[in-house]
């Protein structure tokens, strides 16, 4: 039998030990718990409540496919249209979401929030970043399997709005993928970014997991360090400087994961760093007692109001 004092002995010594080892020194695994990617077969968005959704698969660039969902807006049906793509260009606005790390497309939070834009008459389409081709994650990775989205949703939308949104991780995608698109003259029409932070850095310094690992110099060393080097840097507080169209950012006070004042040093990096000429930036900030947490602003009733 192992005693309790050898069990504890052993856990303290993977957690404190081992774990911030493999951390600092396998980029693989870094990448992997940055994204805490998991994917299966969402051939069928029927059997997680959506309606008139098309699922299917884009190559992203060589040998990398993503899963896609079209979930199309409340007002149209496939029968109307002799390819879906054409359902883009008939004027309702086309929201490309980018979701957060862990769970896939088909998570419960974001199949609410589909749901909420679709009776809004908004089409959605939203992806899981190239986790199903096995290969290991990488910022610039999921970047560039947005953008070919965004490439793709452009082609088809004609005078269609098209909106990105971001939530959590996906906002850090989101920033850096329209940055660039405003270099290249190819502005979305708005970016919303919900539950962002200013840099993945400050999120593993203040994240509730990290309180073990203090002080803050052990946290950087094992675990910030080389986030830039191994392309999990996730700086939207330099990205954000590029970030020309219209941006709303969208925050709860009560969020556990991203706390608000990582948020506001985002807001305040873009306010700093964006000319006052460019359109606006603004921040929408949703009051503890209305239970959002990282995940469900979804539910707040003047959501659709706001984002209107
Ligand atoms: C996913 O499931 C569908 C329906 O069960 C099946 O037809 C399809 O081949 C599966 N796709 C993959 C990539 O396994
Ligand atoms: C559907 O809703 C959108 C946005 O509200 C509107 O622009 C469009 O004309 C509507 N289309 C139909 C077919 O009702
Ligand atoms: C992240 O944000 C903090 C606070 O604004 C800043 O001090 C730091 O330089 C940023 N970047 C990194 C990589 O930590």
């Amino acid at each position: 039998m192992p005693s309790v004092v050898g069990v504890v002995a052993v856990i303290l010594f993977i957690l404190y030990v081992v774990l911030p080892l493999i951390f600092r020194y396998s980029p693989a695994f870094q990448r992997q718990l940055v994204f805490l990617p998991y994917t299966m077969n969402y051939s069928q968005p029927e059997l997680h409540g959506l309606s008139g959704t098309r699922n299917f698969y884009m190559s992203t660039e060589p040998k990398i496919s993503v899963g896609v969902w079209h979930i199309l807006p409340g007002n149209l049906t496939d029968k109307s249209f002799k390819t879906i793509e054409e359902s883009l260009a008939c004027g309702n606005p086309v929201v490309l979401y980018l979701h957060g790390n862990s769970g896939s497309r088909a998570t419960g939070h974001r199949v609410e929030l589909y749901k909420l834009l679709k009776s809004l008459n908004y089409h959605v389409i939203s992806f899981d970043y190239r986790y199903s081709s096995n290969v290991v994650m990488s910022e610039n990775g999921a970047v560039t399997d947005a953008t070919r989205l965004y490439q793709y949703i452009r082609k088809f939308s004609g005078k269609s709005k098209v909106i990105v949104w971001g939530h959590s991780l996906g906002t850090a995608v989101g920033t850096k993928m329209v940055a660039q698109l405003c270099a290249v003259n190819q502005p979305p029409d708005g970016l919303i970014l919900e539950s962002p932070f200013n840099n993945i850095s400050d999120v593993f310094r203040n994240h509730p997991l990290t309180i073990l690992y203090r002080p803050l110099s052990v946290v950087d060393r094992f675990f910030t360090e080389r986030l830039q080097s191994n392309n999990v840097a996730f700086d939207s507080d330099v990205h954000i400087a590029g970030v020309e169209c219209p941006t709303l950012i969208l925050h709860a006070r009560d969020d556990p994961i991203v706390p608000v004042f990582l948020t506001k040093k985002l807001y305040e990096a873009g306010l700093k760093s964006r000319p006052a000429e460019w359109s606006p930036l603004q921040i929408v900030e949703f009051h503890e007692d209305l239970n959002c947490g990282h995940e469900y602003i979804c539910r707040v009733p003047q959501l659709p109001s706001i984002i209107e």
